[in-house]
């Protein structure tokens, strides 16, 4: 290429050198003929472009001179104009202007090729610039004429302009089957078909849980699941429970006031006289759970709101062995055969005699340990004898019948179970916590 540009660069010297003398715009047109035309040394440059290349290398110099012609051109039609005005410079067909063509069809072949977007535009593309009615192909037909070294180089520049178009389209296809693969490995990545990972069930509070299996064990017993309202009466929720105004115990059970007659219950045992009153004729054998409420600061073994479950059996002749048997087999029920139970002599207005119930710890087995204060024993609530008065006082006649009654703390039975040192983890919504249940 370089021996090319010195040729071309002495080439121009000497055609301006010729050009010093002319004086007219025929002498003008003689030197430019003989330097252009057929058979000059230039346009033997371009029937000669070197066949050793490779095609965009010959169109490269094919580009180089016709750049250098058209500046030969514009220097002749200058000169022109000055020594003889209103004369034109010669133009004759030969094989600059054709291999001009072939160079620009090239140029916007290229330009579409880089703007398709699909297999179809290139199929498209491939027919416009290389099939049989391309501008390429009549081109060739127009050359006729010309000299057959011209048609040579004319028929070469299209040939190699030819390739580098297919060329071109080649890649671009290459190029955009690439991005399709990417695209689809991208958006296929995602089988939508693909069942969903299975959306995560909850499942019961370990309290209700609890609940639910105390409910369970004493239904089959014949207990009867008795509800009763959260927002009591002090009548109810004292009074009718032996609990007279200014009586000591009060202390025991205080709750929140929304009136003074008006508060939260205590304790579930307000529902004893409840389902006195709506059953009134025993046998009466019912359990009672629900949410309880006593002004107590939150710490490891207490809330302010907490659960019990409380049950009642009302009947002719039961005893303390009937109770302690009941609540023996509620308790081996849920926790096993190998819990034992005591009761200790304690003190509830509503009972009489009164219990504290106790069962043998499940970690040391009763032996003693760091979770039963060495105790060997749980309390899990209290229990008794229902007094008179109570029975009295929920209508029932306390000559005929008589009953015996328990209130157990449902989280206390649930921390027993599960061996769970702090009853405020049951309210914290931990899922840690609670997933373990
Ligand atoms: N209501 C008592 C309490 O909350 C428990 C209890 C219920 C005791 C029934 C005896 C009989 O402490």
């Amino acid at each position: 290429m370089s021996g090319l540009l010195d040729r071309l660069q002495s080439l121009n010297e000497q055609f301006r050198e010729a050009l010093r003398d002319a004086r007219n715009a025929d002498e003008v047109n003689q030197v430019h003929w003989f330097f252009t035309g057929y058979g000059g040394p230039l346009t033997k440059l371009l029937t000669e472009v070197a066949e050793g290349e490779s095609p965009s290398e010959r169109m490269a110099l094919r580009e180089r001179l016709l750049t250098v012609k058209q500046d030969l051109d514009n220097t002749a039609r200058t000169l022109i104009s000055r020594v003889e005005p209103g004369k034109q410079l010669d133009t004759r067909v030969t094989a600059w202007d054709p291999v001009q063509q072939v160079v620009s069809i090239l140029r916007s072949a290229r330009s579409e090729v880089a703007q398709i977007t699909d297999e179809l535009a290139a199929e498209a593309l491939r027919t416009t610039y290389l099939g049989r009615k391309s501008e390429l192909r009549s081109l060739l037909k127009s050359i006729g004429s010309l000299q057959e070294d011209e048609r040579k180089a004319i028929g070469s520049a299209s040939n190699d302009a030819q390739q580098l178009i297919a060329d071109a389209i080649g890649q671009r296809q290459v190029q955009l089957e690439s991005t399709r693969l990417a695209d689809i490995a991208e958006t296929e990545a995602i089988d939508i078909t693909f069942p969903g990972p299975p959306i995560g069930r909850g499942h019961v509070h370990v309290l209700t849980q609890v609940q639910r299996q105390i409910e369970t064990v004493l239904e089959s017993l014949g207990y009867q699941v008795e509800l009763g309202p959260e927002v009591e009466t002090e009548w109810y929720n004292f009074e009718a429970l032996n609990i007279p105004p200014g009586h000591p115990a009060r202390e025991n059970w205080d709750s929140f006031y929304f009136t003074p007659d008006l508060l939260l219950r205590a304790h579930t045992s307000p529902v004893q006289i409840r389902a006195m009153q709506r059953i009134k004729e025993p046998p009466i054998y019912i359990i009672t759970p629900g949410r309880c409420y006593r002004r107590d600061a939150p710490e490891a073994t207490r809330l302010p709101y907490f659960s019990q479950v409380e049950g009642l059996a009302v009947d002719k002749a039961l005893t303390v062995g009937d109770m302690k048997g009941t609540l023996l087999y509620m308790i081996q029920s849920l926790y096993g055969e190998e819990r034992k139970v005591r009761v200790r002599p304690s003190y509830f207005p509503f009972t009489e005699p009164s219990f504290e119930f106790d069962v043998t710890c499940g970690i040391c087995a009763g032996a003693g340990c760091k979770s039963c204060r060495h105790k060997g024993w749980l309390e899990v609530g209290g229990c008794g004898m229902v007094h008179p008065q109570v029975l009295r006082n929920g209508g029932i006649d306390p000559e005929k019948w008589n009953g015996y009654a328990w209130g157990f703390g449902i989280e206390r039975m649930a921390m027993l179970k599960h061996d769970v040192d702090d009853i405020r983890l049951f309210y914290e919504s931990d899922l840690r916590f609670l997933e373990q249940f």
